[in-house]
């Protein structure tokens, strides 16, 4: 397993250097909409994610974290403030899968797009399915998944592009609780195996302390952080560990206390 995932990560296409963090220092971002008015999403957002750490981002609905993920993947620019990253691929909150193609085909999109020939891109995405629950799905269309199906090939589609920084946007989300659970741990074993910077957003504050290194909270829009919180928790944790409720309890505090400011 361990060589068949180096094997892919060092065939991947898109792969980047693979060393360097996430950098952003005051970064703001407004949409103007065509009347003239304008929506701040992001103000002055500075925040770091070194190269292989797993960066949790909550904060409130609206707050821009699907901004902040848009501006790192350089889907848009910030109007202000530095940010680098070195390239990194976005799983969109909604999965995004293209209704006419098979599920083998969606999840070799990424290698198809890198210009991979097709019967090489569908064996490396195939030897995912069975790790993600999916075997037997490879030639379903998306319209004949589950939600949290589709959400799994979106998710190997964005790990097949290679890239050195995932940026995961609430990827649990239409998940039941059993399912979320396998996926969280399914998560863990592939980045222990091929690491990667991970930002990942999350409107669930434990999923983000069990998963993450560090736990960044958003204020309501405008996003600026509020709150930064180091998990130096070993790893498997659980949701009902001592250390795991109490940062919870700091976290949904620090939510708390955006909202009333
Ligand atoms: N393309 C756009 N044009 C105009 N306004 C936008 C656009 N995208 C987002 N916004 C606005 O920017 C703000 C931040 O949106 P964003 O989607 O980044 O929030 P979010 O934190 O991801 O929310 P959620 O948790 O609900 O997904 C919202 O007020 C939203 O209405
Ligand atoms: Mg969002």
């Amino acid at each position: 397993m361990t060589t068949e995932l180096q094997a892919r990560a060092e065939e991947s296409p898109a792969q980047g250097d693979g060393g360097g963090g996430i950098l952003l220092r005051g970064v703001a971002r407004a949409y103007r909409g065509r009347g003239g008015a304008s929506v701040q999403a992001l103000a002055d957002v500075s925040l770091q994610a070194e190269s292989g750490e797993l960066v949790a981002v909550v904060g409130p609905s609206g707050c821009g974290k699907s901004t902040l993920l848009e501006l790192i993947c350089g889907l848009q620019s910030p109007d202000r403030g530095l940010l680098e990253s070195p390239p990194a691929v976005l799983m969109a909150q909604r999965d995004l899968l293209l209704p006419w193609l098979s599920a083998l085909d969606n999840a070799a999109l990424s290698l198809r797009v890198a210009r991979v020939p097709r019967p090489e891109a569908r064996r490396r995405a195939a030897s995912l399915f069975g790790e993600l629950g999916l075997d037997g799905f490879q030639q379903a269309r998306p319209s004949e998944l589950s939600g949290g199906m589709r959400q799994r090939v979106a998710f190997m589609r964005t790990l097949l592009s290679g890239k050195p920084v995932l940026c995961l946007d609430e990827p649990f989300g239409a998940l039941d609780a059993l399912t979320r659970a396998e996926m969280q741990e399914w998560l863990e074993g592939t980045l222990a195996r091929e690491p990667r910077t991970v930002l990942l957003v999350t409107h669930d504050v434990e999923e983000a302390i069990v998963l993450a290194d560090r736990v960044i909270v958003l204020s309501p829009r405008p996003g600026r952080v509020i709150e930064e919180l180091e998990i130096g928790l070993e790893r498997p944790r659980g949701r009902t560990d001592g250390e795991v409720v109490a940062l919870r309890e700091r976290a949904l505090q620090a939510l708390q206390i955006g909202r009333i400011r």
